[in-house]
């Protein structure tokens, strides 16, 4: 009686990868490169991730609809601590991850309103589309502008009496990441009457020089149409808490406290206890700061890696992924086949394409590689088995 929709994606190369290697990517002696999870261990000079939390029997009442007062307390204290943002707890509401976040946003969107997506976007922004029956507006995002486009492309894409963005910053699955006056534009441009965004935060520890973030440039949030969306997956190192947040108008709050009283019935308060306390002020400084310096390291010596080896990069400065063409005709897919009899697999680029035009198709030969869940250590294993690969 139901209409079947498939999984995302990248369950395509994880049922692949467990067909063809009889374990399941992430598994110990596996190397899951096409996997966007960080490491969920204390990094090399970084705070403690707590291994146990206390919670006592009023905390095993249903949570409120958009959330428990310390959580929400400890993301207003900390958008206004770091990015001078003017918010108070009515403009925040909590969902299990950040993807319900988006799927909310989305689902509630109104009709007419032309939605406008980069070409190379975040996998499931394609599928919850389509869930969703959204034909979108696709902003160019392709080898031709090395997968940066400018806000003009956004403004000449806008057409119609009202728009909306989805875009991820930093991208997944590019790195590359509008900051200062360019994001401060785009933020300009998406506060107007007849537009908004979702500006899609999941990697904002993850950019060097350092964290960024759209609220800097939000100066009343009530009187906009933007969501700004967040999450204790990458850079807080907890995606098992399931735990992510929306930042928006108090009116469109409300819409998502009367969603959660029918649909989702709050989140689970001990993961928001959990989440609250990774924000206590000191140490979510102390983590910003490793994460960014952490994840900057890696993504460097990969790249010098991988130069080495003939392979294109459009990585730019954020994320935990390397986005890149790979040497000669050879496809993603065709890589993933040598590269399961290592146990290693890499994400291909086609499931990047918002307009999923497969291996022929621009994204043919893309791979988005992941270093997001790799041991520091394994680095030397991991740039052989690709070289024998390629
Ligand atoms: C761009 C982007 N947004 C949001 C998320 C949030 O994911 P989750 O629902 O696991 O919190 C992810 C995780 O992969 C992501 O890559």
């Amino acid at each position: 009686m139901l209409n079947y929709f498939p999984p995302m994606g990248i369950y395509e190369v994880l049922f692949s990868f467990l067909d063809s290697c009889g374990t399941y990517m992430g598994n110990p002696g596996t190397h899951p490169w096409a996997q966007g999870f960080p490491l969920t261990h204390q990094l090399p000079g970084g705070p403690e991730l707590p291994g146990s939390i206390e919670f006592g029997a009023a905390d095993l009442k249903y949570p409120p609809a958009a959330g428990i007062d310390a959580l929400l307390e400890a993301i207003r204290d900390y958008y206004n601590y770091f990015y001078a943002a003017n918010i108070t707890t009515d403009n925040i509401a909590i969902f299990a991850g950040g993807r319900p976040a988006i799927f909310a946003t989305v689902s509630f969107l109104q009709r007419d309103i032309n939605i406008l997506i980069e070409e190379t976007e975040y996998t499931p922004y394609f599928d919850l589309l389509r869930l969703l029956d959204r034909q979108p507006t696709l902003i160019p995002s392709n080898e031709s502008n090395r997968f940066r486009p400018q806000l003009s492309d956004y403004q000449q894409s806008a057409i119609g009496p009202r728009s909306f963005v989805i875009k991820s910053n930093p991208c997944n699955p590019t790195g590359v990441t509008w900051s200062g006056e360019q994001l401060k534009s785009l933020v300009e441009f998406c506060s107007t009457d007849d537009h908004g965004a979702i500006l899609d935060e999941a990697y904002e520890f993850f950019h060097e020089p350092g964290p960024v973030s759209a609220m800097t440039y939000i100066e009343d949030i009530d009187a906009t149409n933007l969501f700004v969306i967040g999450a204790a997956t990458k850079g807080l190192q907890v995606p098992g808490m399931r735990t992510g947040w929306v930042i928006a108008a108090k009116q469109n709050i409300e819409i998502f406290r009367n969603y959660s009283s029918i649909g989702m019935g709050g989140v689970a308060r001990p993961s928001q206890l959990y989440v609250a306390n990774l924000l206590q002020r000191e140490r979510v400084t102390h983590a910003r700061k490793t994460v960014c310096s952490f994840y900057a390291e890696q993504r460097a010596r990969y790249a010098t890696a991988f130069s080495e080896l003939g392979i294109e990069l459009f990585t730019g400065n954020g994320g935990f992924y390397h986005w890149c063409r790979l040497p000669g005709d050879l496809t993603a897919r065709e890589l993933n086949e040598r590269l399961f009899e290592h146990k290693a697999a890499i994400l291909p680029g086609t499931l990047c394409d918002m307009n999923r035009r497969g291996d022929t198709g621009p994204h043919g030969n893309y791979m988005r590689f992941s270093f997001g869940p790799l041991e520091p250590e394994s680095f030397d294993e991991n740039i052989t088995i690709l070289k024998s690969c390629l």
